[in-house]
């Protein structure tokens, strides 16, 4: 499978680590064999149809802030949208950052992958906030697949439990921490005793924040990531317009005390039921949503299985990349399965 890789920050770079790490178990365990054979960063390109050497990309990224920087390799100023356009490959990973104003660059480069025929696998919840229900129509009227696992929860399969697991069911309610950054700062600020500044500043050092933390502390975020369940889970055709939100800045260390007295605690939690709504919420300490830390927790009731809870790492660049390649193998199968139909 040849891939563009457009953005090599903390997500592009991890998943080049993963890639170079279990590149032998994927092709015994999956017959699995990618092959990158473009990175885009803010610097340039690098191309090359033989597949780039990760390893190279990566150390070129760390001592020169930039791939193009790659001797033989490199083109800086090519733009991602003339690399998706031109370049040979089956899928794009778009995995720039989020931005919710209108979404780009990562919507101009998605609807480029889909335009030239390449199937997409993104991080980026932007494009998929503001026009997910065109997106998908895009995808299906020029015959690929859009694949997005790490947009909620990072590594852990929260869009597969729902969409794949409880496959048949029909789920009723959502109700979940979706935010890694607020849900760190909750539970420092509860359980240390520091300010809201200095849990936020820890959460950026240590990669879970978004480039603009308003994106998390304000809900954001986790706005986005209700949007993007209740299309792909749920099947409404709603977009970020459609969210009521109220993020963490006004929670006080007095009122987790406060909530602390009667057993309780507050977390930002999203709900999707009759509408969708994010708010920091006072929730008993027993709740399966009282997680700490980045950790993200979702219950979904359904009609017949009830309540499930799912709970895992919500944020990091690992944890993200491990989605990426759970998608590209999900594209891998897919295409597989359609061609022996
Ligand atoms: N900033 C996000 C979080 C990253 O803290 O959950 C994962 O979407």
């Amino acid at each position: 499978m040849r891939i563009i890789l457009v953005g090599f920050g903390v997500v592009g770079q991890s998943l080049a680590r993963i890639l170079l790490q279990r590149r032998s178990e994927l092709m015994r365990g999956y017959g699995f064999h990618p092959k990158v054979v473009a990175v885009v960063d803010k610097g340039g390109a690098a191309l090359d149809t033989r597949g780039l050497d990760l390893e190279e990309m990566l150390s070129l990224k760390v001592r020169e802030g930039t791939v193009a920087a790659s001797r033989e390799h490199g083109h800086p100023r090519l733009s991602a949208l003339d690399v998706i356009e031109s370049a040979e490959a089956e899928v794009v990973v778009e995995a720039t950052p989020t931005n919710i104003e209108n979404g780009e660059p990562g919507l101009s480069h998605i609807k480029t992958a889909f335009r030239t025929g390449k199937h997409v696998v993104t991080t980026n919840k932007g494009p998929l906030a503001l026009a997910l229900p065109a997106l998908t129509e895009l995808a299906e009227y020029n015959g690929v697949y859009l694949r997005f696992s790490g947009t909620v929860g990072a590594g852990t399969p929260i869009l597969d439990l729902a969409k794949k697991c409880l496959l048949g069911d029909r789920i009723i309610s959502i109700r979940g921490v979706l935010n890694g950054t607020t849900n760190y700062i909750l539970t420092e600020m509860d359980e240390e005793r520091i300010t809201f500044q200095q849990a936020l500043e820890e959460a950026q050092r240590l990669g879970y924040a978004e480039a603009d933390p308003s994106m998390d502390v304000d809900g954001l975020d986790t706005a986005c990531k209700l949007v993007i369940m209740a299309n792909w889970i749920m099947g409404e055709r709603v977009t970020l317009e459609d969210v009521e939100v109220e993020g963490i800045r006004n929670v006080t260390r007095e009122a987790l005390e406060e909530a602390s007295r009667r057993d309780c605690t507050i977390r930002l939690i999203g709900f999707i039921d009759d509408h969708l709504k994010v708010a920091p919420t006072e929730i008993s300490k027993d709740d399966p949503l009282a997680v700490k830390g980045v950790l993200n927790a979702v219950t979904f009731t359904s009609e017949f299985a009830g309540e499930e809870t799912i709970i895992g790492r919500g944020a990091g660049g690992m944890a993200t990349a491990s989605a990426v390649l759970r998608d590209l193998l999900n594209i891998k199968e897919t295409l597989s399965t359609r061609l022996m139909t």
